[in-house]
């Protein structure tokens, strides 16, 4: 990289990490659920406006981009984006810190503020190396990762429009602090949550013949939706069905009209999910109507593909992890995959990118408690991590055209 010799970088951003911490506690201690982050957003398109960036607010509701133009982008020069999360949860603070949240009931107990924190930091310092950066750099800062997803209305609004390629981190507490995974592929699965409704005729429990009894139709399609894992997928391609509430039924002498059925499928390629979700229905109705009654399928809005990433991107990341923190600190394996979901997807699935896995996990600082947990808590040495990796990948990315 030639705009930041390896060192120069480090000693800059070094200057820079006591305001990086300062905004990240600012933040914990000022958390906002999805779609609220207004005083967060507030705060990110000020300082953007302060850098000079192009700023454009009110985009998804309450996300904000910021473009950063390089001074020596030609034509045809590419763009790249970083992308953060803004919104914290509905969780009650039990950590005793001095940067505890001040708002009762809400925390930011995923890392979020810190993300935020990371992806300002490095605005900063791109504005400051602006007039020699080869190309275009845009700021994503999304609401509502948690549940409702506010990553899909950023692309519908263009957020990604003329942008060449995506990277953006997430804090683990699971990984040591001090470590970084990164993986081409699949790392993160898809989620999609789905209401089934039985329906058969209702009656008294001694004359099942006069009745269509839905609990029986719906114990069939729960067995035979776990088929759709053993016998119809590939053993090489992992995917999760569950259904994990089910009701039906007010006492033991009458068979219910109805059986309400909710559950989650989670895979690892956009394949698979199309090929689940359609099949989940098909298999449900099916036996429904086998059995005499019918059976409806009601997709919840808010479901989110897998994250998957792109190999080229994810070589580049790789490389800036590694003059980061040196190879023997970065995790690559399979390990490194996890079931969980996050609409980062959205983004990748728009352009090829890559999310990478920053670890803030820390016992001896009491940072090791999972995510969405009442302690959960950041180890801040991971934060100029988080900045030094998307400093490096995105002048890296630029200046190799
Ligand atoms: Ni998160």
């Amino acid at each position: 990289m030639s705009i930041f010799s390896p060192d120069s970088l480090k000693a800059l951003i070094d200057e820079y990490v006591p305001d990086l911490v300062a905004i990240r506690r600012d933040l914990h201690e000022h958390p906002e659920l999805a779609f609220e982050e207004v005083r967060t957003s507030g705060i990110v398109a000020q300082r953007l406006h302060a850098l000079g960036l192009e700023v454009q607010t009110g985009i998804a509701k309450t996300g904000v981009v910021g473009l950063l133009r390089g001074g020596v982008a030609g034509p045809g020069a590419k763009t790249i984006a970083i992308r953060a999360d803004m919104d914290a949860l509905p969780i009650a603070e039990l950590n005793e810190v001095e940067y505890r949240s001040r708002v009762e009931g809400k925390m930011h107990a995923c890392g979020h503020d810190g993300h935020t924190a990371i992806l300002l930091t490095v605005a900063a310092l791109l504005s400051k190396r602006r007039s020699e950066l080869a190309g275009n750099v845009k700021f994503l800062f999304q609401p509502a990762e948690e549940s409702i997803g506010g990553a899909k209305p950023m692309v519908e609004q263009g957020a990604v429009q003329g942008v060449d390629a995506v990277i953006g981190l997430h804090l683990i507490s699971d990984i040591p602090s001090g470590r970084v995974a990164v993986r081409a592929g699949a790392i993160c699965a898809s989620a999609d949550d789905y209401v089934l409704t039985v329906t058969g005729r209702g009656g008294h429990a001694a004359s099942p013949h006069e009745a269509v009894d839905p609990i029986v139709i719906g114990a069939q399609i729960i067995a035979a939706l776990q088929t759709l894992i053993s016998r119809s997928t590939s053993p090489f391609s992992p995917s999760v069905i569950t259904i994990g509430e089910m009701k039906a039924g007010t006492t033991f002498n009458i068979i219910p009209e109805t059986a309400v059925m909710r559950g989650t499928v989670r895979t690892f390629s956009s394949e698979h999910r199309t090929y689940l979700m359609r099949r989940i229905g098909e298999v449900a109705s099916g036996i429904a109507s086998t059995l005499g009654g019918s059976c409806e399928i009601e997709w919840q809005i808010g479901g989110c593909p897998p994250c998957s990433n792109d190999p080229a991107v994810t070589a580049l990341v790789r490389r800036a992890v590694v003059a980061t923190v040196g190879e023997e600190m970065l995790d690559e394996d399979e390990s490194v995959v996890s079931a969980g979901s996050d609409d980062m997807a959205e983004f990748l699935q728009a352009v090829p990118g890559c999310y990478f896995m920053v670890g803030s996990g820390n016992e001896a600082k009491g940072t090791h408690y999972q995510h969405h947990h009442p302690r959960f808590d950041l180890d801040e040495d991971a934060l100029p991590i988080g900045v030094e990796a998307l400093v490096r990948a995105a002048v890296d990315y630029l200046e190799q055209g």
